[in-house]
């Protein structure tokens, strides 16, 4: 097998068939509209539908022959709106009623009669999404059926996104003996290149050096060495946007080991990183009139004769003291060091991904990311566009009386609770890194998908890097002159 790169994407999204193919055209029907759309329909394809029960409800697929026994249209229900996964059924039908040598041979279009170019555009992209496979160590397992984008789309976002949610869960879904922190910083390094961005990388003992001593004494743990990545994309006169995404590239707990259960998902504790790459590549394809820096902190929490122990009292970068209370609440403390370096130049937002607490999952469960915010308007506003992004995050409050909970009778700050809101008490540990004159958003975030649904298998998911792309651009769309 050849190796694999993370940046691999399923290619299946053409602009045009070629003169020998005739595609298959993939016909979008409302369920409201059902009714009076059947009417208009010829008699043979009424029967065919009510053959099959078909009557256009959300996602539901009706694979159409000819009168040969040979595929000749597809159709498929909607809502009022058509989702990002609304045609995920229509792949999956397809990859199960049609044989794999058959369906690599055929092409679809999508038929944009009555569709909107913002859904064209997502749906075209869960098309894409759905096709995706994890192939880094098996070859691909089912064909995927290539699709014919309307005229209308817009192909340059379409690619774009399509790259960078597959490159967020590829490196999610690598196992930490092929992404570790040397892994990790090599892929967003490469990314950084292909886009024009800087990138600097500052590694193992440098860390104490250039004083990010909250990193090095997570990472000491590990033979992994830890790595901060530094990448600045974009004009500098821009307004400045920082994002921070927590690479822990495995979890273990430290000494305060995890249990089996909670350890084995922990290749996915780089996904806030993971995050944080896949939106640069979207907001250097896009090319939005920001300057972005991304920071990433790689490391792995790992049991050795150099890890950091419970009790130990650690300094950061912010010269706040941390006592260590549970060597599992690792990611608060490599992001801190982050936080304070991006505070440091006054960012106009500064926005972090984390996986940071389980708590957080007890809260919003795999599908909402918990959001956190120093400004509450911003948080709201978030909020509402990652509803219409259908990428939610909910907002819990930075809830001031809790911080007793991270208080330590031998140090500035303790870095785990004992609260019951594990979530709240580790975004109040970040907001003690953060000035409160800068904008900040916290997403304490899943990054997975537990049971699979259509379009997202099972493993590394993207989560919240959608909203927080479509709050950037409304928040830095190019304004129109003064007069
Ligand atoms: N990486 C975990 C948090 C996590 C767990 C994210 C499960 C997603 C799913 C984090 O480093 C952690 O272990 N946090 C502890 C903190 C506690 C020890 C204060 C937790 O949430 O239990
Ligand atoms: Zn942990
Ligand atoms: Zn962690």
């Amino acid at each position: 097998m050849p190796a694999f790169s993370p940046f691999s994407f399923p290619d299946i999204l053409k602009s045009s068939a070629s003169a020998k193919e005739k595609p298959i055209p993939v016909y979008v029907v409302r369920a409201e509209d059902f009714k009076s759309w059947n009417k208009k329909q010829s008699a043979a394809l009424r029967t065919l539908f009510s053959a099959q029960g078909w009557e256009a409800s959300q996602s539901s697929v009706a694979l159409i022959n000819d009168s040969h026994g040979t595929l000749n249209a597809v159709y498929v229900g909607a809502g009022k709106n058509l989702s990002l996964y609304g045609l995920a059924t229509t792949v999956e039908a397809l990859q199960k009623s049609v044989p794999s040598a058959t369906l690599k041979k055929l092409v679809f279009a999508l038929d944009s009669t009555g569709l909107s170019d913002e859904e064209i555009t997502r749906a075209c992209t869960g098309w894409a999404m759905a096709c995706y496979q994890f192939e880094a160590y098996k070859e691909n397992r089912k064909a995927s059926p290539e699709l014919v984008i309307p005229k209308t789309a817009d192909k340059a976002r379409i690619k774009a996104l399509v790259q960078s949610i597959s490159l967020i869960r590829n490196l999610i879904n690598l196992p930490a003996n092929a992404l570790g922190p040397v892994e990790l910083a090599d892929a967003a390094i490469k990314l950084a290149g292909t886009k024009k961005a800087t990138a600097k990388l500052t590694e193992d003992k440098k860390l104490l050096t250039y004083n990010f001593p909250l990193i090095y004494g997570v990472g000491d743990g590990s033979e992994k060495r830890p790595r901060l990545v530094d990448i600045s994309w974009g004009n500098p006169k821009h307004p400045k946007v920082t994002i921070v995404g927590k690479g822990v590239c495995f979890d273990t707990g430290g000494y305060d080991l995890k249990p089996s259960s909670a350890m084995l998902t922990m290749k996915k504790d780089m996904g806030g990183a993971a995050m944080a790459l896949g939106l640069l590549n979207m907001v250097a394809d896009l090319n939005l009139p920001i300057r972005l820096r991304v920071l990433i902190p790689a490391v792995e929490n790992s049991v050795s004769g150099n890890a950091y122990r419970p009790s130990d009292i650690l300094k950061s970068r912010k010269g706040l003291s941390v006592e260590i209370g549970n060597t599992d609440a690792e990611g608060r403390l490599v992001m801190a060091d982050c936080l304070t370096l991006a505070c440091e130049e006054k960012p106009d937002l500064l926005i972090d991904f984390s996986t940071l607490t389980g708590a957080a999952r007890a809260a919003t469960g795999f599908e909402i990311a918990a959001m956190f915010s120093n400004n509450d308007a911003l948080a709201r506003e978030l909020q509402d566009i990652s509803l219409r992004e259908e990428d939610p995050v909910w907002q819990l409050p930075l809830w001031a009386p809790y911080r007793s909970d991270i208080m330590s009778p031998n140090a500035d700050l303790n870095n785990s609770g004992n609260n019951a809101a594990g979530a709240i008490t580790a975004a109040l540990f970040l907001e003690s890194f953060v000035e409160a004159s800068t904008d900040w958003i916290h997403l304490d975030l899943s990054a997975w998908e537990l049971s699979g649904k259509p379009g997202r298998t099972r493993g590394g998911t993207d989560m919240g890097m959608r909203a927080v792309l479509a709050l950037l651009e409304k928040r830095y769309a190019a304004k129109p002159k003064k007069k």
